[in-house]
């Protein structure tokens, strides 16, 4: 039996579908219910739906041999997982937002609110640019609004929220897309099973586009 932490809401719901079109399906998954936990011994696999920033988590303590989690997720954390396949899926973008109107002249600590400190650190630290970094769980786009910050780093995917908020990007820090992580003692103890599975899943990626 395989275990899989997908990640909860739209993007999990893409996620299974890949599953089930590549032979894992799981019928009762489907049942608009409350259980977190669905399993189909038939076809060899349990899945679980867990919040999405916590499945690397899932994933990395072995609780689940396989998940789906956003590279942004990856990258924050560095959880120590195998990274096997991008999938292609939830793709968007991490991204320096500010004011129309603001300009980093440069000749101050630029303050930056974002979810992601690890990442907005190393992109800062990349271009040598000494920054002050406020930590946000969520709605991060009102801090340049309010004052609270200079600029933002979080994700953009349509760019409706930076839109409706009258923010725009001033600068692309890297592309994000969904990636199929594995437990490492899970890979080394159910190897084939694992193998199939990436194999399968990587013949369904090409329909992501
Ligand atoms: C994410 C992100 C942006 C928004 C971007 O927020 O933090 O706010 O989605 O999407 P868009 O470019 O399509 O508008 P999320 O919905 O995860 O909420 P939160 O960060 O406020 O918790």
């Amino acid at each position: 039996m395989i275990n899989v932490a997908l990640p909860k809401g739209r993007l999990g719901e893409k996620v299974y579908a890949m599953f089930e079109a590549a032979g894992y399906e799981c019928p009762s998954i489907k049942e608009n219910n409350r259980k977190l936990i669905f399993e189909n011994p038939e076809a060899g696999v349990r899945y679980f739906w867990v919040k999405p920033s916590d499945v690397s988590i899932y994933v990395e303590r072995g609780a689940a041999d396989v998940g789906v989690a956003g590279k942004d997720i990856l990258l924050e954390y560095e959880p120590d997982v195998y990274e096997l396949l991008d999938l292609n899926l939830g793709k968007c973008r991490m991204a320096v937002a500010a004011k129309k109107d603001f300009r980093d002249r440069g000749d101050r600590t630029l303050k930056v609110a974002t979810k992601f400190p690890n990442i907005a650190g190393r992109y800062y630290a990349s271009i040598g640019r000494d920054i002050d970094i406020i930590k946000l769980n969520g709605s991060i786009e009102i801090a340049p609004i309010l004052g609270l910050s200079d600029v933002i780093v979080d994700i953009v995917e349509t760019g409706t929220t930076l839109k409706e908020n009258d923010l725009e990007v001033k600068a692309t820090v890297i592309p994000i897309s969904a990636r199929f992580i594995v437990n490492k003692s899970s890979f080394r103890f159910k190897t084939a099973e694992i193998e199939r599975m990436t194999e399968k899943m990587k013949e369904q990626v090409k329909f992501n586009d």
